[in-house]
């Protein structure tokens, strides 16, 4: 049965490799894209979805959303992805437009055709935390929120306690996991050290000769430089089509297990930072100052923590192959 996806992304090259994988599952129907500034200004990740959209020869829906978080100035990854996003590759101007509707519209709206839907998402949670605020009922709409965000121990890579994503928006990142998705959260360490594409494999992708096959390693030319400085792993990481591939495949993620799960918002030291209660220690009475009522409630935060990374990797290499 075809599963419909909705997809949230600031689109820089490990989304472009993520939106890929969708738009070339056979059985996902990617119903609309929607982009959050992030990595990348709103106006250069909406061109990058555009363009990845039209390389696959598709014609998506692509929504512009927010231009900023909800209560902070936007501070991208350009010193990661490149300035255009995309390893600063030079790809010409898309032939395919934006549509006129925002993304929060079409948040409310697709959810609301197809309830149960799978919703991805990639970027900062800014666009999201705005459809709740238009409409706290959204959860009950969406069958799987996978998003790809936080680490599920404390790694950050854009501080030392928080991943990029639930850290640019902080205030977006707790609304979101305060409300009762049923979400399941594939952080950044999961990208890492094995999994990351190795030069050898990257080479092979390249050998592949498909125009998707050179785009996912092109484009991220900036990115696998930025990522050696920064780990020291052996290669490229890719989060985004991490959490896709879980979201094409949930048999890709090995381990997972719910809980409940904040997100810091007020001290810098710690923001965007996921505090995940692995001991369900939460609902104490000493604890309830910070963790409301959540006592009685069953979790609903679940926690990859782990991935088959040679099935991850036999999805993506066959979805580029065949590219
Ligand atoms: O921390 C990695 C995440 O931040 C990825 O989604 C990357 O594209 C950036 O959005
Ligand atoms: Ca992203």
């Amino acid at each position: 049965m075809e599963r419909v996806f909705l997809i949230d992304t600031d689109t820089a090259s490990d989304d472009a490799v993520a939106l890929i994988m969708a738009l070339r599952a056979p059985d996902v129907r990617v119903e609309a894209i929607t982009v959050v500034a992030g990595n990348v200004p709103l106006e250069q990740a909406v061109r990058n979805a555009l363009y990845t959209v039209e390389l696959c020869g598709e014609a998506i829906p692509v929504y512009p959303g927010a231009t900023a978080p909800l209560r902070r100035p936007l501070q991208n990854a350009e010193f990661f992805h490149g300035k255009d996003g995309l390893g600063n590759q030079g790809y010409p101007t898309p032939t395919l437009t934006a549509e006129p509707r925002d993304a929060v519209d079409a948040i409310l709206e697709t959810t609301e055709r197809f309830p149960g839907l799978t919703l991805v998402t990639l970027g900062p949670l800014t666009n999201i935390a705005r459809a709740l605020e238009r409409d706290p009922l959204l959860p009950d709409r969406v069958g799987r929120l996978v998003i790809m965000g936080g680490v599920a121990c404390t790694v950050g890579n854009i501080t030392p306690a928080a991943e990029f994503n639930l850290w640019v928006d902080p205030e977006a990142s707790r609304t979101v996991f305060d409300a009762r998705f049923k979400t399941e959260l594939v952080g950044w360490e999961l990208s890492r050290w094995e999994a990351t594409l190795t030069h050898d494999e990257m080479a092979m992708v390249k050998a592949f000769d498909t125009p998707l096959a050179h785009f996912a390693i092109d484009c991220n030319a900036t990115a696998v430089q930025a990522s050696q400085r920064q780990t020291g792993d052996p290669g490229l990481d890719l989060p985004d089509p991490v959490a896709m591939a879980v979201a094409l495949d949930p048999t890709i993620c090995t381990r997972r297990s719910r809980h409940h799960a904040m997100i810091e918002a007020d001290s810098e030291l710690t923001r965007g930072m996921v505090v995940i209660d692995q001991l369900g220690v939460s609902g104490e009475p000493y604890n309830q100052a910070v963790w409301g009522d959540r006592a009685g409630q069953d979790p609903w935060v679940e926690v990859c923590w782990a991935i088959d990374v040679p099935a991850f990797k036999t999805l993506l290499f066959d979805t580029l192959r065949n590219g």
